[in-house]
């Protein structure tokens, strides 16, 4: 069943969007939504299913309760993952880790966003690379 929305852009987007059904060969809009709209979908899926590095940063208060303990046991649970971690003491609260991590995007992102979402993280994130040869 097609369902619609209406969608509100900046006139000079609107134009170049014109442009690019007319040089694409679409004869209207919806059609070529659609196209990218799946184009996206499948690259979001494919890219979590390939091979990254990644750097996970967190910024973290080392008196909250049981932080440090949660810490080492996520990092124990994708231990396969972690190729290092550093730890630096900011000051005498706040202390400052980063691991280094390679595998499986999706893999990454579920140990990044396990890490960055426990109490008493301040600040957190993940920064992903690859080599893009995949991409060829
Ligand atoms: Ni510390």
């Amino acid at each position: 069943m097609l369902k619609r929305f209406s969608v509100s852009l900046e006139e000079e987007l609107l134009e170049k969007f014109d442009g690019y059904l007319g040089t694409h060969g679409y004869s209207n809009r919806s059609e070529a939504i659609r196209d990218l709209i799946r184009t996206t979908l499948v690259n979001e899926e494919w890219e979590l299913d390939s091979e990254v590095v990644g750097v996970v940063t967190l910024v973290y208060n080392h008196h909250q309760s049981q932080l440090q303990e949660r810490i080492t046991e996520l990092q124990h649970h994708f231990y396969q993952l972690i190729t290092s971690t550093t730890h630096v003491h900011m000051d005498h609260h706040n202390c400052l880790e980063v691991t280094i991590v390679k595998g499986k995007a999706s893999r990454v992102r579920e140990l990044a966003e396990g890490l960055i979402a426990l109490r008493g993280v301040k600040n957190g994130n993940l920064t992903m690379s690859s080599t893009g040869d995949h991409l060829h």
